[in-house]
């Protein structure tokens, strides 16, 4: 940064007064080498965010306008502008209708690498800029394009921490007694709540149980409805897991193709006419990404009804839709009782929460509640009435909306990234939902790699791609890439496509 700068910046300083005076010399610190690789929109965002997460800017603080910060940095307006965007959309600033660019009073937590920068800063004597609270423990580093990840770093822990300690400082009574094998009656009542707002599926909270995840649901559902031996219909590509839950339940899994709308029950009733049940993630195919049409959700229904079979609705990310509306959740199709909704917070939340649910047709809670026990109850009660306390507050509601926004850019920059880098290489359509793109390998590619040897070689240069391949339990009839962007920010997505690129090239 040039004289000039460093005077405006300081000229900046002086006239916030002396409560901006750390802000205006934490500002002076912003260098932008005209000569590197990095555009100088990267370098302002990952050295304001810097800033920030070390507090050298401090919460609450107002920033100077983009037109004085762009004027004393030599940089565009548009390039400020579009950092401090970006920053927004990070939750480390808000922006202030008719008042200017505050940052975060409650900021989003500090990156795991972010620890490391503080240490040195505090090695340095700068025991001042110490963060004015504890970081919270650092989850294991996970590399781009890991598909189990969501953003971690922007989870409201602070309005979590509010919600346990208010939980927990003075349990309520009927939380240290016998509760309903089914759980929290609370949080039975705001998931009904919410899967009417987002999923158009008016159920009551008498009809959810809530669970550990999706293997538990399996087990539950097995023990009210199936019996051993029973032939179940999966997706193929699809969630392993699901096999593996099948089996473990002592029932024959039966893969049946997924093509461009979906699971096909004709298809599937071709090799399997007796099947007794079907799983299937009609919102958003996993990992393929498809929705099934009207057509085959009904298709799959009459087939449930005519054979007394049950639909498995497992609908996990739902609520990450970027365009349009999405199709109301099965189960809300059906007045005969012969679909079965299976959720998740482990996407919308994160997986270590292990919580999930199951809502069941009326018909069937009794039979529900009579094979229970049979079942272990495995969702902790510790973080049941937490979430139902999170749920009922609006903060869950606020944290998928602020994620579907920064989600929706992520894949923009992933989709660019991609175009940019690895153009002949990669091909790859935008999705209008969820958390993970399926990149198909070039011709040139394919001449010369499969995809699991791509996605080694990606492992080896330190990214985490997953080969479409391995979703197939049976033999694979597709090849491409599973590439999640929901956990990184842009410039990790951007450098992690450049070091794909680079393992997968000649
Ligand atoms: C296809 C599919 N179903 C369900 C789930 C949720 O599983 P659980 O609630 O056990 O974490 C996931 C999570 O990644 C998934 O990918």
């Amino acid at each position: 940064m040039g004289d000039a700068a460093l005077t405006g910046l300081t000229e900046c300083s002086k006239a916030w007064g002396m409560t901006k005076a750390r802000t205006g010399a934490a500002l002076l610190s912003l260098s932008l080498d005209r000569d590197s690789t990095d555009t100088l929109q990267a370098q302002l965002l990952v050295q304001l965010r810097r800033l920030i997460l070390d507090r050298m800017i401090a919460p609450g603080s107002k920033l100077p306008s983009s037109r004085a910060l762009a004027e004393e940095l030599s940089v565009s307006r548009v390039t400020v502008s579009a950092v401090i965007d970006q920053l927004i959309s990070e939750g480390y600033l808000e922006g202030r209708a008719r008042s200017g660019v505050y940052v975060e009073a409650e900021l989003p937590d500090q990156l795991p690498e972010a620890q490391s920068s503080t240490a040195a800063s505090v090695d340095q004597g700068g025991a001042d800029i110490l963060p004015e609270k504890a970081p919270p423990v650092a989850p294991a580093p996970l590399q781009p394009f890991d598909t189990s990840a969501p953003e971690l770093m922007l989870f409201p822990y602070r309005q979590w921490a509010r919600h346990h300690d208010q939980t927990w400082r003075r349990p309520d009574a009927a939380l240290l007694s016998r509760v309903d094998p089914f759980g929290w009656p609370p949080l039975r009542e705001a998931i009904a709540d919410h899967l009417r707002e987002w999923r158009g599926l008016p159920c009551t909270a008498d009809q959810i149980f809530i669970t550990s995840g999706v293997v538990e649901a399996i087990g539950l559902i097995a023990a009210a409805t199936l019996s051993e031996g029973d032939e179940v219909l999966t997706e193929e590509p699809g969630y392993a897991v699901l096999n593996r839950a099948v089996h473990h339940n002592r029932l024959v899994s039966v893969p049946s193709p997924v093509d461009q709308q979906g699971f096909d029950i004709k298809t599937a009733l071709q090799t399997t006419p007796r099947a007794k049940a079907a799983i299937v993630t009609p919102s958003r195919h996993y990992p393929l990404g498809v929705t099934m049409p009207l057509s085959r959700r009904l298709e799959l229904i009459e087939w449930a009804v005519a054979r007394n079979a049950y639909v498995i609705e497992d609908d996990f990310d739902s609520e990450y839709r970027f365009q349009g509306q999405p199709l109301p959740a099965m189960m809300s199709l059906s007045n005969q009782d012969r679909v079965i909704y299976v959720g998740s917070f482990s996407k919308v939340i994160f997986s270590a929460l292990r919580l999930g649910f199951v809502v069941f047709p009326k018909s069937m809670l009794p039979k529900v509640r009579s094979s229970s026990p049979q079942i272990d109850q495995q969702a902790s009660l510790m973080l049941q009435p937490v979430l139902a306390r999170f749920m009922h507050s609006g903060d869950f509601a606020i944290h998928i909306r602020r994620m579907r926004r920064l989600y929706a850019k992520r894949q923009v920059a992933a989709l660019q990234a991609i175009k940019l880098h690895a153009a002949d290489l990669l091909t790859v359509d935008p999705v209008p939902a969820g958390m993970h793109l399926v990149a198909n390998l070039t011709p040139d590619l394919q001449s010369r790699m499969s995809d699991t040897e791509a996605a080694k070689r990606a492992k080896s240069a330190g990214v985490t791609v997953q080969p479409l391949s391995s979703f197939f339990a049976g033999p694979p009839m597709r090849q491409g890439l599973v590439m999640g962007f929901a956990g990184f920010s842009e410039e990790q997505l951007e450098n992690g496509v450049r070091v794909l690129a680079a393992a997968l090239g000649v």
